[in-house]
């Protein structure tokens, strides 16, 4: 009854051994939301695991899964269903914005996992797998060069876009070899998985000739596995030390751009791309060729699109076109359609199964959409044509071009929508499934522009997705096809300059087309806009025909961010941090807390477009400290936290050592204010201060001038990093300068009659500028005692004129048994 229920298929006609998703058409969404109403009505029935829910096929394997719980309790009420026919939708306000690589120097950190187990390379570029393989292996990793990934590898770095391609067809095998690697990641029971992707396309991910969308395809595998690390890098001229380099210190990114002139870009940021240049000029009653155009919502916006142009469509489709007939079955589902059929089939004593009802009932729908479409073209006084072909068939193609121009007239712009979906996790993705997407996309926009090589086109609009900006779990496929696409659309402008406008729009999801209504119910629960079929499709004819600089842009409703989670290896010595050497208590290495709290930061760099990102409720839990001699291994594990990222720098034991919480902050975040303390003079000196309550070694006494001093605070001049001599290592802040804050609030206290006291916690910490390269900055802080243990600071920095420079907020220091634990 659930079944019937949720689909609307008479019970009566349902078989428990019928495959849900082949024969019923029940695709995975909708057979979550079966499992759901079960689970409710049944609530002793166990939680199916999202792993275990692939292997349900039929409907009996759906009843097996909750046999023995059906009088567990009594059945809760079912919700009320939805309205039938919804409201049209208001207005959204859609943005469109274009990727932008953002500078983001190494932060120091190896991607986690990679040092854990075996690492597989492909050998599409044999030379230069064997060369990476040989520099990782130097560098104390256990990698390995293979002609065919092993089943059961965790870490594989795919070489697919190193391979030679010279063809479409061959486009499509590399994006298959990749899509082998990850699926063997996927299908791998290790327990570490790292997925690396290395392609050369002028480290721009949209360079070369080859449309590579093979970055959208780890990203769609970073939110399949969430604990697992991923990256796509283009690197501008191939070099596997530069590599190695990336993947042992790279820092956060998932796409990571290597630049020839040593610069290191993230797809991080994205820019509002909504404002268009001057309409290019279109030769009035020109035809635009639409693929997919007579359905979903290319169809709508195609017709928007002629109306604002006044231009001429030819719509393309696999759709047979039939002329409407008498005793077409009555219904507007598929389901309403096919249970039609098949009772009628059953009254005339033949049988019709319900699986092929369906097909009979989906191929009249489609049919009913084509000539609604053209009738809506006749309404608007548009000339359009409807062509049967499939966009993946050259010769179908060509020849229906060819009508096209007979009978229409000369073509003057191209829009490629065709599309279709085989959403599966990478695990249970099959060729088969991949190809049908891959090459609907891919395979029909390089004939479709092989086809119309001779005629003068104005514009080409690609219908691309959102999902190859962030990929999406279960469109692995789908997300490459489309960044594919937005590589075709590069390419393309490239090639034709000025003479025509070329962009792929990159679509949020529609409220409409593929988008059904269980799908937009899950984008709603996920905090995702859907577009509005009217406002969507007038965007498109307002921008298809104008000219701007971005060539791929994302069209969206508004949506909540979503942040990926990550997870970092941050070797810590002395060896690659000499300044360590100076921050010693009897011998063992002090970690100092400035040195956590900038690691978090250069952390997350790479994960959030922020030139400050804003620092809160930074903890100390357990200070870490470590003999001189040796490395020490930690971790720094970002997870999101609705817009925030919550921060732990973890030990090798699992133990988080220092948290916080990390965001692009706000408006709201104005550095907190510090009054000047007076013009008292502090009761010592610097080197008496070195040489007694502070423990710092030569690197870290950054104190130049203790400034002035009084009951409400002090201020000094600190000396910056390589003022203080610091050479190397990868910094987001100037933790020399930081330090020496933290120093100063040790001395007033001190000053104060206070025993040793050390900071645990900072509040919130802004950065507004960066410190200077040399030099002093000057630092104020406001302190506030509380009791005799513990005293509270507020600290800011400024250069010598006084400008802002970072301000931690909320100090908190408390007083320390001995100066072992010290953590200062
Ligand atoms: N709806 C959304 O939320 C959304 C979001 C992002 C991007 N997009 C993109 O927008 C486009 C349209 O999507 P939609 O939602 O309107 O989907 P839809 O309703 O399923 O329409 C897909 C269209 O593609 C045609 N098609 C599929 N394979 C074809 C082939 N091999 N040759 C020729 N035509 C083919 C279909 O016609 P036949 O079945 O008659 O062949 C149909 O007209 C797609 O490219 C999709 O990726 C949609």
């Amino acid at each position: 009854e659930i079944v019937s229920e949720k689909t609307g298929y008479p019970a009566d006609m349902l078989g428990l051994d019928m495959e849900m998703e082949a024969e019923l058409g029940i695709d995975s969404i909708k057979q979550v939301e079966i499992l759901s109403a079960l689970q409710a009505q049944y609530p002793g029935a166990p939680e199916i695991p999202g792993s275990e829910l692939a292997s349900m096929r039929t409907l009996q394997d759906v009843v097996n899964s909750v046999a023995g719980f059906t009088g567990a309790a009594a059945p809760t009420e079912t919700a009320a269903a939805p309205a039938a026919t919804p409201e049209p939708t208001p207005a959204v306000g859609l943005s469109c914005t274009e990727a932008r690589l953002r500078v983001v120097p190494p932060a120091g950190f190896a991607m986690g996992g990679l040092q854990d187990g075996e690492v597989v390379i492909t050998r599409e570029d044999p030379a230069f797998a064997d060369a990476l393989e040989q520099v990782l292996v130097t560098r104390g990793i256990k990698a390995r060069a293979v002609d065919e990934v092993p089943e059961g590898a965790g870490s594989v770095i795919s070489l697919a876009a190193l391979g030679a391609v010279r063809t479409p067809e061959e486009c499509v095998d590399m994006h298959v070899r990749a899509f082998h690697a990850a699926r063997a990641v996927a299908q791998s029971s290790a327990d570490t998985r790292v997925f690396v992707t290395i392609q050369a396309t002028g480290g721009t991910f949209t360079g070369g000739d080859v449309p590579t969308g093979i970055a959208s395809l780890v990203k769609t595998a970073g939110w399949e596995w969430p604990n697992a690390s991923v990256r796509a890098i283009d690197i501008e001229t191939l070099d596997p030390e530069r590599i190695a380099a990336e993947l042992l210190a790279g820092g956060s990114g998932v796409e990571v751009a290597l630049r020839a002139d040593g610069t290191r870009l993230v797809a991080v940021e994205e820019v509002d791309a909504t404002e268009v240049g001057e309409t290019i000029p279109v030769p009035a009653e020109g035809v635009v060729v639409v693929t997919g155009g007579a359905r979903g919502v290319t169809a709508r916006s195609a017709l928007a699109l002629a109306k604002q142009h006044g231009l001429r469509l030819a719509l393309l489709g696999r759709t047979a076109l039939q002329p409407e007939s008498a005793d077409e079955p009555a219904g507007t589902t598929a389901t309403e359609i096919a249970t039609a059929l098949a009772s009628a089939a059953r009254a005339r004593g033949e049988s019709l199964s319900l699986p092929q009802a369906r097909a009979a009932a989906e191929k009249l729908l489609a049919t009913r959409e084509v000539r609604e479409t053209l009738a809506t073209a006749a309404q608007q006084g548009t000339v359009a044509q409807y062509f049967a072909a499939d966009t993946t068939d050259r010769e179908a193609l060509h020849a229906s071009l060819a009508q096209v121009r007979q009978s229409l007239g000369p073509i003057v712009g191209l829009v490629h929508g065709a599309g279709v979906l085989a959403d599966k996790r990478l695990e249970d993705l099959d060729d088969d499934g991949f190809l049908r997407v891959f090459c609907t996309k891919l395979i029909g926009a390089e004939n479709l522009l092989a086809a119309t090589a001779g005629d003068e086109l104005r514009f080409i609009a690609l219908f691309s997705s959102i999902a190859a900006r962030a990929g999406n779990p279960g469109q692995a496929a789908y997300a490459s096809a489309n960044a594919a696409l937005d590589s075709i659309a590069a390419r393309e402008a490239r090639r034709r300059g000025d003479n025509c406008v070329v962009r792929a729009f990159g679509w949020g999801p529609w409220d409409g087309g593929m988008v059904d209504a269980t799908l937009k119910s899950r984008f709603t629960e996920a905090g995702v806009g859907v577009i509005p079929i009217g406002e969507g499709a007038e965007f498109f004819a307002r921008h298809a025909l104008g000219r701007a600089p971005a060539t791929a842009v994302v069209v969206a409703a508004p949506a909540k961010p979503q942040l990926r989670s990550t997870t970092l290896a941050w070797d810590i010595s002395v060896e690659n941090q000499p300044a360590l050497a100076d921050h010693q208590v009897r011998g063992n290495v002090v970690v100092p807390v400035v040195f956590a709290l900038d690691a978090m930061l250069n952390a997350v760099r790479g994960l959030i477009p922020a030139d400050a990102p804003v620092v809160r409720d930074f903890h100390v839990l357990s200070g870490v400290t470590f003999p001189a001699g040796e490395q020490h291994a930690l971790s720094i594990e970002l997870t999101p936290d609705e817009a925030t990222y919550a921060v732990a720098v973890r030990d090798a034991a699992g133990r988080a050592r220092y948290s916080a919480r990390i965001d692009s902050g706000s408006a709201a975040d104005q550095p907190v204010s510090v009054a000047d303390a007076g013009h008292g003079a502090w009761p010592f000196g610097v080197a008496e201060a070195y040489a007694g309550p502070l423990f710092h070694g030569p690197a870290f006494q950054v104190i130049d001038e203790l400034t002035t001093f009084g009951q409400a605070g002090g201020s000094a001049l600190l000396k910056v990093k390589g003022e203080a001599g610091w050479t190397g290592g990868e910094w987001a802040t100037d933790p020399a300068a930081l330090d020496g804050a933290l120093q100063l609030g040790i001395l007033w206290a001190s000053a104060q009659g206070m025993p040793l006291v050390l900071p645990i916690s900072i509040g919130r910490a802004v950065f507004t500028a960066p410190f200077p390269a040399s030099g002093d900055v000057r630092c104020r802080l406001a302190a506030f005692p509380l009791g005799d243990k513990r005293v509270d600071y507020d600290i800011v920095f400024e250069t010598t004129d006084g400008a802002p420079i970072a301000a931690l907020e909320g100090v908190e220091f408390y007083v320390a048994g001995n100066a072992d634990g010290a953590t200062a």
